[in-house]
């Protein structure tokens, strides 16, 4: 039976495989060009009888397309007589991607012969092979010897072997809370006190969704630390305390910019401190798992003027760009769970009320102007908490500001059917978010509730007994 290139497709594989195999191998072998790249691709599952020797053939070719095909055909075949021509191939190869599809195929053997070789290959310096190799053993996770191995991989170099293997040998607990809960206690509250004294009687695993602006760096009177240092240190506290409380799985998106720190005479240069760039490895050094940075860009008008010189002068080095952005950086509680066990555990009928219906933002830049209040000079415009909370929170969720000013997120969260919870420490700001969540939507819930810090430990101990 001859076959032409005109008449090879899928169906023709299919039934050869059933009826000739003989006939498909010879094909393989015969094969060059298109066809041949058309056979390899789309020879699906083979019958345990076919001769895998013309996959063989094909490991020296000089296309690595071929080869990469070749041996994901012998993978097929999961047969370990092929064991010493893949070694042999993953010796001479040089391309990563077929080196990855060779360990894969000796994994698919599942051969006690093959498991001293892909237990060296854990100790291989490129990541990829790596995890190929892990995989490949998972054939013998129970296996003491090879778990425990495995297990000790926990702590590997590389940051994603370690993801995989905490995930696959180290699963957060299926019943780690009760997710769409939070303690009764907290709901629509504010509590004036440094932050850090009330989360201290914050239950863990409490809080949804936190969206904070934390002050800045000496930029405004209401913050004076001592260094920069002292300042990182003190959001880095509160952050910790904050990844404690917050939800497996869920976020923290912290609103800052760089800021600076005006000359202290014409003989000194000014300072700017990168903020957001100081205190992200701080977080992520505390198990937050940065996700996205969104850019906040504001009207050119609302900028501060900073070239006014450079208009004039018009001379390198002496450039400065008025700074229209400040960064919403986005970082996920670490879990070995992914966002759809998150999202599953509420019901289907909260699911579709929250759904974010119509125009949204589609980039990572948004575009809104700032907003004024006649108290405090920094507060969030309502357009920005609203969009946090729509897309990163769900219905009747609990939301949490540790800086909450005047308490804009929490008037936004009452609008959006969430619940809020908030700190913020001067009583001059309590007293103007009293006017901002009062009257508060009829369906919120339990009405705003104003506390001090003692009036909150109190209740966080009844909440305890
Ligand atoms: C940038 S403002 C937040 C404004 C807020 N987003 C709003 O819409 O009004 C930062 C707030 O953090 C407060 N703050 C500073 N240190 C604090 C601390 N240790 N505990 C609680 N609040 C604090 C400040 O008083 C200030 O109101």
């Amino acid at each position: 039976m001859e076959i032409s290139s005109d008449e090879l497709d899928k169906e023709l594989i299919e039934d050869l495989k059933e009826e000739n195999p003989d006939k498909l191998s010879k094909l393989v072998e015969e094969g060059s060009g298109k066809d041949l790249k058309f056979l390899l691709k789309n020879m699906g599952r083979l019958p345990d009888e076919f001769d895998g020797e013309p996959f063989i053939k094909l490991l020296d070719s000089e296309e690595e397309d071929l080869r990469y095909h070749a041996v994901k055909n012998v993978g097929r075949l999961k047969d370990d007589k092929y064991l010493g021509e893949m070694k042999e191939r993953f010796e001479k190869e040089d391309s990563t991607e077929v080196r990855s599809e060779i360990i894969s195929t000796i994994g698919r053997m599942r051969s006690e012969k093959a498991k001293p070789f892909l237990v060296d290959l854990l100790e291989h310096k490129n990541p990829e092979i790596v995890l190929q190799a892990v995989r490949a053993l998972y054939a013998f996770k129970k296996e003491p010897e090879i778990r425990e191995k495995l297990e000790s991989m926990i702590n590997h170099e590389n940051e994603v072997v370690r993801k995989v293997i905490r995930k696959d040998f180290f699963p957060d607990d299926e019943s780690i809370e009760r997710h769409t809960e939070y303690p009764e206690f907290m709901e629509n509250k504010m509590v004036q006190s440094d932050v850090r004294k009330v989360l201290d009687d914050v239950p863990d695993n409490s809080i949804h969704l936190t969206f904070t602006s934390p002050p800045y760096y000496n930029a405004r009177d209401y913050s004076i630390y001592k260094s920069y240092e002292e300042y990182l240190d003190f959001l880095e506290e509160v952050f910790e305390e904050v990844h404690r409380v917050t939800k497996k799985g869920r976020y923290m998106i912290v609103n800052t910019s760089p800021v600076l720190m005006p000359r202290v005479g014409r003989n000194y240069s000014s300072n700017r401190y990168p903020i957001p760039f100081d205190l992200h490895e701080r977080l992520t050094d505390n198990g937050w798992e940065f996700i996205d940075e969104i850019i906040w860009l504001k009207p050119e008008a609302s900028a501060v003027h900073r070239n006014a010189g450079f208009v004039q002068h018009r001379k390198p080095l002496a450039y400065k760009p008025n700074a229209r952005t400040e960064y919403l950086m986005v970082y996920r509680k670490d879990t070995t769970k992914l966002l759809d066990w998150n999202i599953n555990q509420y019901s289907d009928q909260d699911i579709e009320e929250s759904k974010v219906e119509g125009e949204y933002e589609s980039s990572n830049v948004w575009e809104i102007a700032p907003s004024n209040d006649k108290e405090h000079s920094a507060v969030f415009p309502e357009e920005l908490c609203e969009k946090v909370i729509k897309f990163y929170s769900m219905k009747n969720d609990l939301v949490f500001d540790p800086f909450a000013g005047t308490g804009t997120l929490g008037k936004s969260a009452l609008k959006n059917s969430r619940k809020f919870f908030m700190t913020e420490i001067e009583e001059d700001y309590i007293q103007r978010a009293k006017e901002k969540l009062n009257p508060a939507p009829l369906d919120s819930g339990s009405q705003p509730n104003f506390q001090n810090l003692e009036e909150f430990k109190t209740d966080a101990k009844a909440n305890q007994e």
